[in-house]
């Protein structure tokens, strides 16, 4: 029996439930002691219905722990190991695993829109009734079972607080910068949207040696930490038009590379509106499904010679990309903690999704030991 926080239906706050069956992991697949799980806005837009959601389903997409037992076959882990949670469990072996594109893996794409693991069905079972995982994983129970490929090994003396951000948070807004976006030193960013996404856009440019990295927000508090993850200027988007304000900071170019991390109509306008010509704007956000991209083809596209790109997962390859995270952590060049606001117990899910639907926090962070 686990503790888990159960999405019973779309609008209706999750259901802590602590009769939650976990079956043993069938073959390929391992099952986690979940040490921490971080509160992220996709868990919130499943909720609330921005992201369709097959229910019940036990949220959570962005976690860390302990390898408990593996399944047949498994060659990656063994119990013991501490993993970080890959909330796209690349398979290796599909179309677009072998192109390198493994961000895009066919399998997992199936298995995350199915509501189950890699073969469609899920190891949760409570009050006589299957319950759906969340991105093959559902970290927010205290136990999960997920594809050994959703599991990706660390070292041990890694706080497992701060690893967990490393799986979702970490990987898709400094991938978008490093790995979509592909950065080039000196070149000039803005960046909308400072939340636990964006602020790892702003530390990915950075890191990719970013000349100027304008932040962009509604909330001037999110701009104070903004700063402290490199940000070198600041627009409070709530003060004015935010368009005009970083052509005023681009000496009216506008940005080579603009990212949209909110998922809002008008700040993806903003986005490609920000964007120069020949530059690049990059879609973080996740959006309503009925949200439409309006560009004028020739004045806003060919003319401008725009890219409009899409950055799903940080165009990340976990098994390279997360060592090489844990690498910069410890050599001091990537931030992790001024990430986690709070640190709560499962219990307090609620009250953390309505710290960020309020702007209060950047991540809580379950502990399951709380
Ligand atoms: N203009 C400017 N900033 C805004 C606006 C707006 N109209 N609306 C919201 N914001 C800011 C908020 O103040 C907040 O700082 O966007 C930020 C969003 O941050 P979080 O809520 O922490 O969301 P995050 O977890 O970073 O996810 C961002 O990426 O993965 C997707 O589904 C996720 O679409 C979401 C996005
Ligand atoms: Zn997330
Ligand atoms: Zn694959």
């Amino acid at each position: 029996m686990a503790r888990a926080a159960v999405l019973t239906a779309t609008g209706r706050p999750l259901e802590i439930r602590d009769d939650v069956e976990v079956e043993a992991p069938r073959a390929g697949e391992v099952k986690v002691r979940m040490a921490a799980a971080g509160v992220c806005h996709t868990d919130l837009s499943m909720s609330d219905g921005t992201v369709m959601a097959p229910t019940p389903i036990v949220l959570g997409h962005e976690g860390a722990g302990v390898v408990e037992e593996v399944g047949e076959g498994v060659t990656r882990v063994q119990p013991g190991d501490h993993v970080v949670i890959s909330w796209v469990p690349q398979c290796g072996e599909c179309f677009f695993c072998r192109r390198r594109q493994g961000h895009l893996c066919e399998r997992a794409s199936a298995a995350i829109a199915s509501g189950g693991l890699l073969d469609g069905t899920t190891r949760f079972t409570s009050r006589g009734a299957p319950l759906h995982q969340m991105s093959a994983a559902g970290t927010f129970s205290e136990v999960t079972v997920l594809p050994e490929s959703g599991a990706v090994k660390v070292d041990d003396d890694l706080d497992l607080g701060l690893a967990a951000l490393l799986g979702c948070g970490v990987l898709t807004g400094v991938g978008a910068a490093t790995r979509t976006a592909r950065i080039a030193p000196g070149d000039t960013v803005a960046v909308l949207g400072c939340g636990g996404v964006g602020l790892n856009v702003i530390q990915g440019a950075r890191l990719a040696g970013a000349g100027q990295i304008v932040a962009v927000d509604a909330n001037p508090a999110k701009l104070e930490t903004a700063e402290r993850f490199g940000a070198t200027a600041t627009v409070d988007a709530s003060a004015g038009d935010a368009v005009s304000a970083v052509m005023r900071l681009t000496g009216q170019r506008g940005a080579d590379v603009a990212f949209e991390v909110i998922g809002l109509p008008q700040t993806i306008d903003q986005a490609v509106a920000m964007t120069r010509r020949g530059g690049q704007a990059v879609l973080v956000g996740i959006a309503r499904m009925d949200t439409m991209l309006t560009v004028p083809a020739f004045l806003g596209v060919v003319l401008a010679a725009k890219t409009i790109t899409g950055s799903w997962y940080g165009s990340s390859n976990v098994v390279e990309d997360v060592p090489a995270l844990v690498d910069l952590y410890r050599k001091g060049q990537l931030e992790l903690s001024g990430l986690v606001s709070r640190t709560i117990a499962l219990d307090d899910v609620n009250a953390a999704f309505d710290a960020l639907r309020a702007g209060e926090v950047t991540r809580s962070v379950i502990r399951f030991d709380r």
